[in-house]
C-alpha cells in the first residue's frame, strides 16, 4: 500500500553519490587511455573509489534494502526488484577484482576491463533510479530514508566525512551541489568549504 500524506523523499544524496561513482568511472577511463593508470593519483583515486562503493553497497544491503522489503512485504514484484539490486551489487565484486589486477599487472586489456565496470555499474546505478528510488518513493517513509541516511554517517564516520563530502562535491555544478548541501546539516557544509575541499584538492585523486 502507497504510503500517504507525506512529504516526498528528497534523494539528492543519492543521485550525487551515484554521479560521483559515474564521474570517476570516467576519469578512470581517462587516464588509462592516456597511459597513466600506474601514477600514485589515479592508485589513489581507484582506492576511494572503491572504498565508497564499498560503503554504498554495504549500507544499501544493511540498512535500505532490509527497510523496502519490510515495505513491499506481499508484493512479489517489488520483492524481486530488492533482489536484483542485492544480486547486482555481488556482480560487481568481479568486475572490480578485474580492474584490480589489470591496474596491478597493468594489463594490455586494461581499457577492456575498465569498459566492463562503466558497463555493469552504470546499469545497476541506472536501475536503481529508475525503479527502486520510485519503489521508495511509494512504499517507505521519510523516517525509513532518514534512518538509512544515518547508518551511512554512522559508517562513514567523521574521518570519512571529511573525504565523502569533498568528493561528492568535486566538479558538481552549482545547481546539483546546492540540491546535495542542502539536504545536509549547516555546520557540514562550513566543514567542507573551510577545511575538507582544500584537504581534498590536495591529493589530486585521479592526477586531476
Ligand atoms: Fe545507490
Amino acid at each position: 500500500m502507497a504510503v500517504a500524506q507525506q512529504a516526498p523523499i528528497n534523494f539528492a544524496v543519492m543521485y550525487a553519490t551515484h554521479d560521483a561513482f559515474r564521474r570517476d568511472m570516467r576519469r578512470l577511463a581517462a587516464a588509462v587511455a592516456a597511459g597513466r593508470s600506474q601514477s600514485p593519483e589515479v592508485r589513489d583515486g581507484w582506492a576511494n573509489f572503491k572504498h565508497q562503493l564499498h560503503v554504498h553497497h554495504t549500507v544499501e544491503d544493511s540498512d535500505l534494502w532490509p527497510r523496502v522489503a519490510a515495505a513491499v512485504a506481499g508484493r512479489p514484484a517489488d520483492q524481486k526488484l530488492l533482489d536484483e539490486m542485492e544480486a547486482e551489487h555481488a556482480q560487481l565484486d568481479p568486475v572490480l577484482a578485474s580492474v584490480d589486477d589489470g591496474l596491478a599487472r597493468n594489463t594490455p586489456d586494461l581499457a577492456d576491463r575498465v569498459a566492463e565496470l562503466i558497463r555493469v555499474l552504470g546499469d545497476h546505478m541506472k536501475h536503481e533510479e529508475s525503479e527502486a528510488l520510485p519503489l521508495i518513493q511509494d512504499a517507505c517513509t521519510t523516517k525509513d530514508w532518514d534512518a538509512f541516511r544515518g547508518a551511512m554517517a554512522r559508517k562513514q564516520g567523521p574521518k570519512g566525512a571529511a573525504v565523502y563530502f569533498p568528493w561528492i562535491t568535486d566538479e558538481q555544478n552549482d545547481t546539483d551541489r546546492k540540491a546535495f548541501l542542502d539536504t545536509m546539516p549547516a555546520p557540514v557544509k562550513v566543514l567542507n568549504k573551510l577545511f575538507w575541499e582544500s584537504s581534498y584538492k590536495k591529493r589530486h585523486l585521479w592526477g586531476v
